[in-house]
């Protein structure tokens, strides 16, 4: 069977893009933390997560002041000294403290939104919190 020329260096041009790909750079500042601060920073970090999807749920069922008291006791303002933020934050470079009292800010004004009950608004709100998780997700790590 003959081979098409064509077909293989579609092959071969495959081959070497694979590599390249897998060791694409990692952009990602990476920030020191003390061991057991790592855990708990990443223990916070998977709490997160799920007060996010709670949040979701809420909405979705439009149960605004559940969502607005879950938002502002987990991720706003007033959760700063739960998840001891000023003692680790103190590791973090200026930027990611900035990016991190963004997420806090936006939390408690998605609580206020969300009181008012109505949807559309309430999202967007939700959506400027997720924003600022994934500006930060995107700019430093730990590991
Ligand atoms: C100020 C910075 C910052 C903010 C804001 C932030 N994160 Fe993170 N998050 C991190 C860092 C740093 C890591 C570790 C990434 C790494 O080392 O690869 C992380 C990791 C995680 C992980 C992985 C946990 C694990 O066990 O591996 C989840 C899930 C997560 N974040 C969710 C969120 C959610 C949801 C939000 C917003 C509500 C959020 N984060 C906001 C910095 C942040």
């Amino acid at each position: 069977m003959k081979t098409s020329l064509p077909l293989l260096l579609a092959g071969l041009i495959a081959l070497t893009a694979i590599p390249a790909l897998s060791m694409e750079e990692d952009l990602r500042e990476r920030v020191k933390l003390p061991e057991p601060m790592q855990h708990h920073l990443l223990g916070n970090m998977r709490k997160h997560l799920e007060v996010i999807n709670s949040l979701i749920e809420m909405l979705g069922s439009e149960d605004f002041e559940e969502a607005a008291a879950l938002a502002e006791s987990e991720l706003g303002m007033s959760s700063l000294e739960k998840h001891g933020a000023r003692h680790i934050a103190q590791y973090y470079p200026e930027r990611m403290q900035q990016i991190g009292t963004s997420m806090h800010k936006a939390a408690s004004r998605f609580a206020r939104t969300a009181m008012e009950g109505d949807l559309p608004a309430a999202n967007r709100a939700l959506a400027e919190i997720t924003r600022a998780c994934t500006n930060c997700h995107a700019s430093y790590r730990i590991r």
